[in-house]
């Protein structure tokens, strides 16, 4: 499928024309999970007992907000990627807004109504200027805007980073970097390599939730695309991939099929088994973010970690 003879095609469309066409292996961007049902199932999962990921993140948030704030000093402009909702922000705002200042929070989403969610949420207490862009477009506007002084500090929680490739995370992350200004700080939360069998729940849940979240891919596509997947055709499945420390999410054909999308013109077959690769979640140590930070121009300053699920918030500095 030829772009230059379909300009009007979404950026989605193409993806998907390019994703389903691939072999051996058919993909989708992560990306394309978060329209608004999506966004919302995402919510749903961070309140599911076997997502302790979602947990654990706002506990070292609520515990070490004072000790964040001991080492940046109370801010007057925060940044995040992919707040969604802005759910787990809201107290760390607030410990570490400036005291009679106007906090102004820039949360950057590719979901319109979670990023409506989060005014409502944080209006109370901060300035919201929202950013509808992708990660590193946000940030660029946020860097453009930004006041002449003071420090900004960048969210970037949840392990969100966990779906980038291994090896586009250092580069990924020092385009970040370029975007900063000496004197910045970037809080990351990574979730860490731990029981494999706890992992797997944490992406395969028993009431169907992330499985929901999955599927409504093919929905999303049958909604913008004119696509007609049968959703009940296909089944949601979570793998481990011990060589990559990463959970893989796939939408597994339950049998040959072929789907039709109109907006391509273009149907694609699926034989029994063969998946759709829709997402990675990579894992991480405690060495392995510290040497992302010298890898990528930033320096480490503190790292927290979860003792009920291994997760870590890392705090790092831009020299
Ligand atoms: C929001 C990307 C961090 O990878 O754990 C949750 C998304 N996928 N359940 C993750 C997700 C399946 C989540 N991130």
């Amino acid at each position: 499928m030829s772009a230059s003879v379909r300009p009007q095609l979404s950026e989605f469309a193409l993806d998907v024309a390019e994703g389903l066409s691939s072999v051996p292996q058919k993909k989708l961007s992560p990306r394309y999970l978060y329209d608004d049902i999506g966004s919302v199932l995402f919510d749903a999962i961070t309140l599911l007992p076997e997502y302790g990921l979602a947990r654990a993140d706002e506990r070292i948030l609520r515990r070490c907000a004072s000790s964040i704030r001991m080492m940046t000093g109370p801010m007057r402009l925060i940044a995040e990627l992919g707040s969604g909702a802005g759910n787990k922000t809201l107290h760390l705002l607030r410990d570490l807004a400036h005291p009679g200042d106007r906090l102004t929070y820039r949360p950057i989403d590719v979901s319109a109504s979670a990023l409506l969610a989060c005014e409502k949420q944080i209006g109370r207490i901060a300035d919201v200027h929202s950013i509808h862009a992708d990660w590193l477009e946000g940030l660029e506007t946020v860097a453009r805007d930004r006041p002449a002084d003071g420090p900004l500090l960048l969210l970037f929680l949840g392990s969100s980073i966990g779906n980038l490739e291994r090896g586009d995370i250092a580069p990924f992350l020092e385009r970040i970097r370029r975007h900063l200004r000496p004197g910045d700080f970037f809080l990351l939360g990574a979730d860490l390599v731990k029981d494999v069998e706890e992992m797997l729940a944490a992406y395969d849940d028993p009431i169907g939730v992330t499985a929901a979240f999955n599927l409504n891919l093919l929905n999303r596509m049958n909604r913008e695309l004119g696509a007609n997947f049968n959703a009940r055709a296909f089944a949601h499945e979570a793998r481990w991939i011990e060589k990559d420390r990463r959970i893989e999410m796939h939408l597994v054909s339950r049998r040959n099929q072929r789907v039709f999308i109109s907006c391509l013109e273009s149907a694609f077959n699926f034989q029994e088994g063969e998946t759709i690769w829709t997402e990675s979640s990579h894992k991480f140590t405690e060495l392995e973010l510290e040497r992302y930070a010298h890898a990528s121009g930033f320096q480490p300053i503190r790292i927290w970690i979860d003792s009920h699920w291994r997760f870590a918030e890392a705090l790092w500095r831009v020299p």
